[in-house]
């Protein structure tokens, strides 16, 4: 079959791989019918997430046709058209009974924090992703959730990874009615809480990128208040006086450790690797909530040694909250906020790209080029 295939920072090809085989009695084999690339692939694909192995396949935002199951999964059948959460979740564990499948505890040997992710370094398991025509699905009784039949598969498969990591980022971030909350970054993720921070109540929603045509986006989808950061002087400041001095009572980092916007944290973080990443919009989020206030993080952060301001996490007393979606718990509600058009997640496709030309849907949208907000990717016959 054909996947995708890492071959060191910024290349990537398609190759012919072995077909996967069932070799669990929990597995499932699936046939990829639609699959994303995501802004945390761009951590691997830079070169950002240790232990990403030469001939790994990425892609854990997946869509497909199921075609073999293993003797245990008794919930899905062959010819079922599922989206596969991005988290590989045992459902039975101490993590996954209280509905932190994304920190589910018997997936991940290499460690104790995150759980399995398809296709993300072995960091993070060490699972083949969905970029391929066909996957092996372990703990398929869990994850995997049949389509609804009204439902477009394009809407389905941002509701692996995107829309829940978006809703749960407005989630954490404790919206009550008529707070003021900011999001840093509009790519998908927070875009899509942009979107979403209007369904837990808030009055007001400032989104902060430097990409005009993101912004131009966020402002109609969110919608959303827009600012460029290089055209402001210091976006905290900008945000205590546009909150009569306050700041924010809730702000989202939809960034993660690949953030720009401050030369210093560029050159320790990105290009020296001296500290595991640029924290700078994590830096504006606690720096320009309130006292008291809530800081929700949702991007990416690799091991210790950031460059946090954790002195003005104490000073504030801020809570901060942060997780990797745990995409199973919200899949019903979220369905439902489809159903009834609430959320609209297909809108942020803007590119469908056949599987075979996977090495140049990544350079787009690591880019930025093309006005990319999303690319996926369609392996032939899909
Ligand atoms: N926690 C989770 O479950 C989860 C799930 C999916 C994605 N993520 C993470 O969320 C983050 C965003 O994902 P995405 O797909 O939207 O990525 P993306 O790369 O498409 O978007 C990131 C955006 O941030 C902007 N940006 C850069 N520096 C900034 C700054 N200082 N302030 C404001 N904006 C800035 C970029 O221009 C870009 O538009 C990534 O770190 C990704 O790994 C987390
Ligand atoms: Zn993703
Ligand atoms: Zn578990």
């Amino acid at each position: 079959m054909k996947a995708m295939d890492y071959r060191g920072p910024y290349r990537v090809r398609l190759k012919d791989k072995p077909m996967p085989k069932i070799e669990h009695p929990r597995d499932a084999i699936v046939r990829v019918t639609r699959s994303c690339i995501c802004g945390s692939d761009l951590h691997l694909y830079h070169g950002y997430v240790p232990d990403t192995r030469i001939g790994m396949t990425f892609g854990h935002e997946f869509t497909g046709v199921v075609e073999e199951v293993g003797p245990e999964v008794e919930n899905l059948k062959a010819g079922d058209h599922v989206l596969v959460p991005f988290n590989i979740a045992c459902g039975q564990c101490h993590f996954c009974k209280q509905g932190l499948f994304g920190n589910c505890h018997e997936v991940n040997p290499q460690a104790t924090a995150v759980g399995g992710i398809f296709g993300y370094s072995h960091t993070a398991g060490g699972y083949e992703g969905g970029q391929a025509e066909y996957v092996r699905v372990p703990y398929a009784d869990v994850g995997p959730t049949v389509i609804p039949d009204w439902m477009d598969p394009d809407d389905a498969v941002l509701l692996t990874d995107v829309v829940p990591t978006g809703y749960q980022a407005a989630e954490m971030a404790g919206i009550r009615k008529g707070d003021t909350v900011v999001i840093f970054g509009a790519g998908p993720i927070g875009i899509m809480a942009a979107r979403c921070a209007w369904l837990f109540g808030a009055g007001r929603v400032i989104v902060f990128d430097y990409l005009e045509y993101r912004l131009d986006f966020a402002r109609e989808y969110g919608p959303a208040e827009v600012y460029n950061f290089k055209e402001i002087d210091d976006v905290v400041v900008f945000m205590k006086k546009t909150t009569d001095g306050l700041g924010a009572d809730g702000a989202i980092d939809a960034v993660g450790l690949e953030a720009s916007g401050n030369s210093w944290q560029t050159v320790m973080g990105r290009k020296l690797l001296l500290t595991s990443g640029s924290a700078i919009a994590l830096h504006w989020a606690i720096n320009s909530v309130k006292k008291g206030g809530i800081v929700s993080i949702v991007g990416v952060y690799g091991p210790t040694g950031n460059l946090v301001p954790i002195g003005n996490v104490v000073n504030k007393g801020i809570t901060l909250r942060a997780n990797q979606a745990s995409v199973k718990r919200l899949l019903p509600r979220l369905i439902e906020h489809v159903k009834n058009g609430h959320i609209e997640p297909k809108k942020l496709i803007t590119h469908k790209v056949p599987l075979d030309d996977v090495a140049d849907a990544y350079h787009i949208f690591s880019r930025k080029l093309d006005n990319c907000i999303k690319p996926v990717l369609l392996p032939a016959g899909a």
